[in-house]
This record gives C-alpha cells, sequence and structure tokens, in this order.
C-alpha cells in the first residue's frame, strides 16, 4: 500500500491541467483552459479545465473530477494505479507501507504471469510472420478471411505451430520455469513430459483494460474430430473469464466516442468490425454474459446493441442476456441479423455502409422486441398468451429505472393488447418479491445531480437551485466569521434546522458538514470532501465548486432567482441566499396551506376554514416581507 504521506505529497504537486493536458489539446482561455471532451463525441469544445479549482468539467456531458478521478475514468485506472501514475509523472518516490508477505507474493506471482503471456504473445505473433509454417498455414488463413497486416498486428494474432512443444522449449530457453509456464496454462503435463497446450492453431490473445495479454483463445484451422473449434486459457490469478470481455482494451475509446456499444458473439465478429471501421465492438465470447461484463460496458456507456444471429439459438442468446443488462441500468437495443449471418459475414459481405444502415433501421428496444416477439407467437391461444404476459412482467420487472420502465410498460400494453394497470400490478408484485420490500412509486435516490434527475425530483427547479445555492455558500465561505462568534457555516445550519434540505446528495453532505463541526468544532478542510469515499459528495462538491450557473437573465426574473455576484461581500450573499430559501419554503406552505382550504370547504368546516385563513394571511405577510427583503418580482 502506498503511504500516506506518499499520497499528500502526490496531491500537493498534482496540476489536473497537467494531468488532463497529456491526453487532451487544451487551450488557454482567460483563467482557465478548454478542449474537445474525451468523455462524448463534440466539435465545439465544452470541456473545461480549472487550475485554481484544480478540477475538469464538461459542460456538455458533466463529467467532472480531479486529476485522479480523470485517471481512472480516461484511463480505467485503479486508485493505486492513479497514484502510481502520477508519482511517475512527477518524479515523486513512493513509499510503501508494509505489505503482508502473503499479497506481496501474489502480486510477484502475477508480475511474473504477465511476463509469460507478454512473451508467448510475441513468440506466437513473430511465427506468423516469420516461419514458413505460420506464414503457408495462419497467415494464409487470415488473409483468406479478410484480415490485412495492419489489424492483425493491432489484434497481435499469432500462430501456434504444429509440433509438441516448440514453445515449451524456446520458452525454457528464455529461462521461464514450468511452474509459471503451468500456471498460466500454455504448457500441460503428460506423461512426466511438458507439452504445448496450443499446437497447429491461430491465435487471438485477449487483453486487460491496460492492454496487457492475460490469455489467448486458438482456432483449429480445419476441423477435427473431437477437438473442439477453439480452446481457451485456462482461469488464473490474472484472467477471469466473467470479467473479461474479448476486443475491450481495442474498442473502448470508440465506445466512448461513439456512445454505444456493440456486444457480438465472437472474437472474428470483433475483428471483421474493426476492419470495416466499426471499432466500437466487443464479444462475451461464447459464455453468457455475466454481470461484471455489463459492468465493464456500463464503465464506458449506457448504450448497448446487441447484433446477434437471426436463429433462433442467436435470439435465445440473445434474450438470456437481456436481463443482466437491464439490471445494470443498461439501455439495450437488439439487432437481429438475417438468418444464418454473424456480424462477421454480413459485414464483410455487404459492407460498412449498408452493415450500419441496417444496422440503424433495425435495432429495436430489447424489451419490445420480446414483447413482439411474444405476441406474433401466442395468436388467439389464451392459455399463451397468459404465458406471454408473464414472462414480458418478467422482463419489465428488471428495467430498474421507474420512467423508462413506465414508457416500457406502456408500449407492451399497447403491443400485447393487456390492460396496463394488470401490468403495472403484476411488475410491482415481483419487484417487491424480488427486493422483499415495498417498493418506493418516486425515483431512486441515489442518481441525482445530472440535469434530468434534478428536473425529476419531487419538489421544483427553483426549490433545488436554492438549496443549490446554499451548498454553494457554505463551501466557499463556510468557515469564513458572520460575526464575533458564528462563522457563515453556523449561520445558515441554524438557520435552516427546522426545514433540512429536499435534496438527497446535498442533504447528506449537509450531514457530514454537521458532523464534523460537531466532532472538530473547525469547517472541514478541502481535502475532506476531495478525497471522500462517496463518490457522489465529492461529484456535488466538484459541481458546486465549478458552477457556471447556466441562467439568463430572463430566467432569473421569470423564477425569482438572482445569481449572487461573487464580488459581493459573502454576509450578503449568505443573507440573501438564505431568504431565497425562506421564501421557497414559504411557497411551498401556501401551497398546503391551499390544500387544506379546500379540504375545509368541501367538508364545510367552517372553523378550519377561518383558522387556514388566518394562516394564509400571516403567510402572506411573511412572503411579502423576504420577497421585498430580497428585491424579487413577486410575478403572481
Ligand atoms: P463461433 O463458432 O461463431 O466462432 O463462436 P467465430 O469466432 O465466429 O469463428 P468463425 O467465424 O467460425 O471463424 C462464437 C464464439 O464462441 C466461442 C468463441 O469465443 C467464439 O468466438 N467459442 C466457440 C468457444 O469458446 N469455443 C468453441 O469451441 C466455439
Ligand atoms: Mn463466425
Amino acid at each position: 500500500m502506498i503511504s500516506d504521506r506518499t499520497i499528500r505529497e502526490i496531491m500537493d504537486v498534482t496540476r489536473v491541467e497537467d494531468v488532463v493536458g497529456d491526453f487532451v489539446t487544451l487551450k488557454k482561455r482567460g483563467q482557465n483552459y478548454i478542449g474537445l471532451c474525451p468523455f462524448h463525441n463534440e466539435r465545439t469544445p465544452s470541456f473545461n479545465v480549472s487550475p485554481s479549482k484544480n478540477i475538469y468539467k464538461c459542460f456538455g456531458c458533466g463529467k467532472a473530477g480531479d486529476a485522479i478521478t480523470f485517471l481512472r475514468e480516461h484511463e480505467q485506472l485503479s486508485y493505486p494505479e492513479s497514484l502510481e501514475f502520477l508519482a511517475r509523472r512527477y518524479n515523486i518516490k513512493i513509499e510503501e507501507t508494509v505489505e503482508d508477505s502473503e499479497a506481496i507474493a501474489k502480486k510477484q506471482m502475477e508480475e511474473g504471469l504477465y511476463v509469460v503471456t507478454g512473451f508467448a504473445q510475441q513468440y506466437y505473433s513473430k511465427l506468423l510472420f516469420d516461419s514458413d509454417e505460420g506464414k503457408s498455414v495462419g497467415l494464409s488463413y487470415f488473409h483468406e478471411r479478410g484480415y490485412r497486416n495492419n489489424l492483425i498486428e493491432k489484434f497481435q494474432l499469432g500462430y501456434a505451430l504444429n509440433g509438441w512443444d516448440t514453445f515449451y522449449k524456446a520458452a525454457k530457453e528464455k529461462g521461464y520455469n514450468e511452474k509459471l509456464l503451468l500456471e498460466v496454462g500454455l504448457i500441460s503435463e503428460r506423461k512426466e513430459n511438458f507439452i504445448d497446450f496450443f499446437r497447429g492453431r491461430v491465435i487471438f490473445p485477449i487483453h486487460n483494460l491496460s492492454g496487457k495479454v492475460i490469455a489467448f483463445a486458438g482456432r483449429y484451422l480445419k476441423k477435427e474430430e473431437n477437438s473442439p473449434k477453439y480452446i481457451n486459457s485456462p482461469q488464473t490469478s490474472i484472467y477471469d473469464k466473467s470479467r473479461t470481455l474479448f476486443g475491450l482494451f481495442q474498442a473502448r475509446n470508440a465506445i466512448r466516442q461513439h456512445e454505444e456499444c456493440f456486444l457480438v458473439e465472437g472474437y472474428t465478429d470483433v475483428i471483421s468490425m474493426h476492419q470495416a471501421g466499426i471499432e466500437n465492438a466487443v464479444a462475451s465470447s461464447g459464455t453468457s454474459l455475466t454481470i461484471e461484463q455489463a459492468r465493464l460496458m456500463k464503465r464506458f456507456t449506457s448504450n448497448i446493441t446487441i447484433l446477434y444471429d437471426g436463429d433462433a439459438a442467436g435470439m435465445k442468446a440473445a434474450l438470456r442476456g437481456m436481463n443482466i443488462l437491464l439490471d445494470e441500468d443498461l439501455n439495450v437495443r437488439l439487432v437481429l441479423l438475417p438468418e444464418g449471418e454473424d456480424p462477421d459475414s454480413f459485414v464483410q459481405k455487404h459492407g460498412t455502409t449498408p452493415f450500419r444502415e441496417f444496422v440503424q433501421k433495425h435495432a429495436t428496444n430489447v424489451v419490445l422486441f420480446q414483447a413482439d416477439l411474444l405476441n406474433k407467437e401466442t395468436g388467439n391461444d389464451p392459455i399463451r398468451k397468459a404465458e406471454a404476459i408473464r414472462e414480458i412482467v418478467g422482463t419489465l420487472a428488471h428495467v430498474s429505472d421507474p420512467i423508462k420502465r413506465q414508457m416500457l410498460l406502456r408500449e407492451c400494453s399497447t403491443t400485447m393488447l393487456v390492460d396496463e394497470r394488470i401490468l403495472i400490478a403484476e411488475v410491482n408484485k415481483l419487484r417487491r418479491k424480488a427486493h422483499g420490500k415495498e417498493l418506493k412509486p418516486t425515483l431512486p435516490e441515489q442518481k441525482m445531480l445530472s440535469d434530468s434527475a434534478e428536473e425529476q425530483m419531487n419538489f421544483s427547479r427553483e426549490d433545488f437551485m436554492a438549496e443549490r445555492d446554499l451548498m454553494r455558500i457554505i463551501l466557499e465561505s463556510g468557515n469564513k466569521k458572520f460575526n464575533d462568534e458564528i462563522t457563515i457555516a453556523h449561520y445558515i445550519i441554524s438557520s435552516i434546522t427546522d426545514h433540512p434540505f429536499e435534496h438527497p446528495t446535498y442533504r447528506m453532505l449537509m450531514n457530514e458538514i454537521v458532523s464534523h463541526l460537531n466532532a472538530e468544532n473547525v469547517f472541514p478542510e478541502d481535502s475532506f470532501f476531495m478525497e471522500h469515499k462517496n463518490e457522489q459528495v465529492k461529484q456535488a462538491v466538484i459541481n458546486l465548486r465549478h458552477h457556471n450557473y447556466e441562467l439568463s437573465e430572463n430566467w432569473e426574473k421569470m423564477h425569482e432567482i438572482f445569481i449572487t455576484d461573487k464580488e459581493n461581500n459573502y454576509k450578503k450573499d449568505a443573507s440573501s441566499a438564505l431568504r431565497r430559501y425562506n421564501l421557497r419554503i414559504i411557497d411551498r406552505m401556501i401551497a398546503d396551506n391551499s390544500k387544506e382550504m379546500k379540504e375545509a370547504e368541501k367538508s364545510g368546516n367552517e372553523e378550519e376554514l377561518m383558522k387556514q385563513l388566518q394562516v394564509r394571511k400571516s403567510l402572506n405577510d411573511l412572503r411579502k416581507q423576504l420577497a421585498a427583503e430580497t428585491n424579487t418580482v413577486i410575478v403572481k
């Protein structure tokens, strides 16, 4: 483990503009830098890097963070890997805390495995291009399939000679011991001898996300009795089949750019699609899709398009993977190719543009696809219809986003001619069962802060803005003095105790600040937020710090919101933000009061009505007073 002291040292010298600048061309614009966002496709730059705040933010796609976040997202490094990257970049010597011997041994073992797989990859590639057998058998096979050399090199394809132990001997000569070679599955033991695992096969290396070879697949060249078409390296401590997607290393940038990932079945499908210039494709490699693989894709995009064979088996395979993708809240579309075609054959036969057009035309949301399929199958048979409904209900229950679910539910009800209410009731029943608790009809509390999520909140955008403003002021000036006795943070917090924030992340942030204040009696340091383990809190802080409140003047007037002038003094800032916050609360109380009055009127409860009228009067007075102090135009 990297010591705390080293982490401090690294964080002290790290400049976000350096690190981002290693990957993105940045131009100076005023205090900041701008460039084309590496996380989404754009032509005009909206990617902003702020040296003073040491963070970046894209105003196009909303991605934001510090140097570490950038390395984790853009380079897919882990936290320790990011620190190592920065240490190398800034020439900082890493001081390790003492690790237990087991962990050290494991790490060394894994390093050893990478060295061996790296060696084997080079060995097989060299044979493909340089040996007679490799050229006449392996290379000519690839060429026959239409693969050009640059593609063969990009995927580091290779060839294993048709002997018993040529690889073993070569590895032995290089000094690699049997234990390691056995461990990665490149040789096996037979009658006290060692023989090569891959013999007379073309080789497809499998890479991890940093481009290291972790395993191989070997395809036979002609059909053999009793021999599978592909043989694959065994699971090892560097290769977990269920956590790997073939081609993801080569596809990852294209996936991000196109904001879409094609999921295909085979190695050769991925490679042929690359050859056709469609580089955002990965393969699950014959096994059924796992949750880990779904999460892996989700790191790059939420839009998955499954491209499968149009035959019954292909259809089944596609639908089998579907629930896993839906559970991960991915947008899944399905394209069935004409029967007998796979992406490899289709793109080779028809070419790139027709391929893209076909996909464009035939991509269907996977849930609706299933509904349609079920509908066609059932005909007029009432028993089969009931089964079909049960099946689609089972699928819909996997859609975790309530809004998406609602939309799909409605369409399914139209397609299958089932009453929407029946579908809703059945889906909810299943979801309750699956979660073991009552489901909330509202939105999940977890994912806030994206604009659409803000709009979906059950309080208005103005309420949200008022909370955001207070939150921002606390972060910016929380530790400054409000008067001789209290700080701005104390002032704001004590003023809103009766009406805590509605926004879940802000409420969480506020609670953390309060408990920190209670425990330490000082306002938390910057690092408290920036090194916060909860990414949501960190993101919220970054967004608040890097605000560019995209409001027009007109908008401000209409919604009674004023962007506080940053040059203004912070006390005035805090007081007026508080007044606006209170205005929002009063407005909510007025709305409640209106409801109460209607109720009282309906039930003819004169006494209650009088009481509510009194309440309304004082609320109105309060509002007028506050509004006057705030200089807010009352538009009512
Ligand atoms: P395919 O039979 O479609 O293979 O199996 P392919 O890669 O398209 O090969 P070509 O076009 O016949 O040359 C799809 C995937 O299933 C896995 C492989 O990952 C393959 O790419 N598979 C298939 C195996 O792992 N073992 C096998 O014996 C067969
Ligand atoms: Mn194929």
